[in-house]
């Protein structure tokens, strides 16, 4: 008996990707981040887990972070996105990726383009008065991070390499030198000094 030949079903789709205009007409399974990667040729948004729980994968959909892993790609139609690709300007690095080279916020690199766009998100989510767990001021019109905050609001991007002691205050830069709407967020040296070596050595 012949095999019946199911028919997948396709749609075409028009987003923004990093300020270009792009049309694509996607198989309707198919996931935000294999667009990406697979039929846009960009490699930077990475595929860990592909089951939501590693945020290796995350990139903004019109400015809010979310897992491409888990975002059915026929859902976007109109939406403005970001990748790691396109968060420079120029030549020009964007805040959150000078932190992190400015704090050596990596080593193999792999969650790296996921901790960054979601650094992104997460700065302007706190600047929007978006609470987080361990916000105590639920009605604040801009949240201040501090360490706490930034590792409550990073919990979804796991690092195997264990970076989060860098990763945590490259963010905190970021959101004190990148402040572009007037919120004069603290720096990290206002929370937690960092002691001299004589300090240490005691
Ligand atoms: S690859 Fe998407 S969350 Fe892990
Ligand atoms: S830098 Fe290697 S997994 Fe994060």
């Amino acid at each position: 008996m012949a095999a019946t030949r199911i028919e997948v079903p396709r749609s075409a789709i028009a987003i923004t990707l990093n300020g270009e205009r792009t049309a694509v007409e996607v198989d309707n399974r198919t996931s935000l981040l294999d667009l990406l990667r697979e039929q846009l040729g960009l490699t930077g948004a990475k595929k860990g887990c592909d089951h939501g729980q590693c945020g290796a994968c995350t990139v903004l959909v019109d400015s809010r972070r979310v897992n491409a892993c888990l975002t059915l790609a026929v859902t976007l139609d109109g939406a403005e996105i970001h990748t790691i690709e396109g968060l420079s300007d120029g030549g020009e690095l964007h805040p959150v990726q000078r932190a992190f080279l400015e704090r050596d916020a990596f080593q193999c690199g792999y969650c790296t383009p996921g901790q960054i766009c979601s650094a992104v998100g997460a700065i302007r989510e706190a600047k929007d008065g978006w609470p987080s767990h361990v916000t105590e001021d639920l009605s604040a019109a801009a949240v201040v991070l501090d360490d706490e905050e930034v590792r409550e609001r990073m919990s979804g991007n796991l690092c195997r390499c264990g970076a989060y002691a860098n990763i945590v205050p490259a963010v905190l830069d970021a959101a004190g030198e990148g402040s572009d709407d007037g919120t004069d967020l603290p720096r990290r040296e206002e929370f937690h000094p960092i002691p001299s070596v004589e300090e240490v050595a005691g």
